[in-house]
């Protein structure tokens, strides 16, 4: 494939600081370098910066750093819709989960310009599908979902181009949801691969279920890889720790079934905190990771075999 990386050194959307280190420690983990040996075209676009900031406020006195949020909110939606544009694909390096405000509308209005719908795949120990009206924490990296499912309480931020319809959002690895989200997500249709489900089925029939559905709508697919989706012992450069989180077994799984099924359009890569690791092993863990997504096997059998 055509690459694109785009640093989104974003810091604004929880309150562990740390997060705008990430796209360094994805470069130092040689994230270019690995794909560049996978056989793809990489172009790195750099670090993105959010401009001047905009002047917002919120009924909700506990959200916090709202302007530099919408700021990254702009700057990530045009910049992912133009790469998406050209013909490439791209992969946005964190950054806290708030970029993917701004990732995931970038893809909805490409989406829309090709007339393809959009299907969300959220990897993830959370929901993140609070409001800014509905947030404990104040956080905003706990809020991208609502806003790409079209959720109102979002009139801060510009209305999302085309809000994703609940059938074709997958939510993946989930074990903790807040009281409001709960309550919310009872009134949406959206698949909720929680732990309990995936200890009871496994993660690949629930994953095949969902890419079907992608192919067989020709659609375009946005996958959003939270490093708290995997288990804090794998894993610990992350604020939001939450234990019993995908394995390295079955995140490699998860990574190479997505790319056997070659529906992937776009990447983001959250919640990496460097200033938590352990002498990189996240960092590295990472883009490991992104090795499977894009074609690194152990042996390269005919994918056939596997359907
Ligand atoms: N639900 C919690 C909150 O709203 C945690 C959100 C964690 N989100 C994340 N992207 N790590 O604060
Ligand atoms: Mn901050
Ligand atoms: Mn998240
Ligand atoms: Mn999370």
């Amino acid at each position: 494939s055509r690459i694109s990386l785009i640093g989104a050194p974003i810091d604004s959307g929880q309150r562990n600081l740390g997060c705008l280190m990430g796209p360094a420690a994805y470069r130092v983990a040689g994230i270019d370098r690995l794909l560049a040996d996978l056989g793809h075209e990489v172009r790195d676009l750099g670090d993105l910066t959010p401009g001047v900031l905009p002047h917002a406020s919120c009924d909700n006195p506990a959200v916090d750093q709202l302007d530099e949020t919408l700021g990254w909110t702009k700057v990530l939606r045009h910049r992912v819709s133009e790469v998406l544009a050209g013909g490439r694909m791209p992969i946005t390096l964190g950054g806290d989960h708030s970029l993917a405000l701004g990732s995931v509308a970038g893809a909805a209005e490409h989406a829309t310009r090709a007339g393809r719908p959009l299907f969300l795949l959220w990897l993830d120990a959370h929901s993140d599908f609070h409001t800014p009206m509905t947030t404990v924490s104040g956080n905003l990296h706990g809020t991208p979902v609502a806003y790409i499912a079209g959720r109102s309480g979002f009139d801060a931020f510009p209305p999302f181009p085309a809000p994703i319809p609940a059938e074709r959002i997958c939510l993946f690895g989930i074990r903790s949801v807040d009281a409001a989200e709960h309550e919310a997500l009872l009134r949406y249709d959206i698949a909720m691969n929680d732990m309990r489900v995936l200890d009871e089925r496994g993660i690949v029939a629930p994953l095949r279920e969902f890419l079907a559905r992608v192919r067989a709508a020709n659609g375009l697919l946005h996958v959003s890889l939270d490093v708290d989706f995997l288990d804090p012992s794998i894993a610990p450069a992350v604020g939001t720790t939450v234990p019993g989180g995908a394995t390295f077994r079955e995140a490699h799984l998860v990574c190479e079934l997505l790319h056997e099924s070659g529906l992937m359009t776009s990447l983001d890569l959250v919640e990496l905190n460097p200033f938590l690791d352990e002498r990189g092993r996240t960092a590295k863990l990472m883009v490991d990771l992104v090795g499977s997504l894009m074609g690194k096997k152990v042996f390269d059998r005919p994918t056939r075999s596997f359907h």
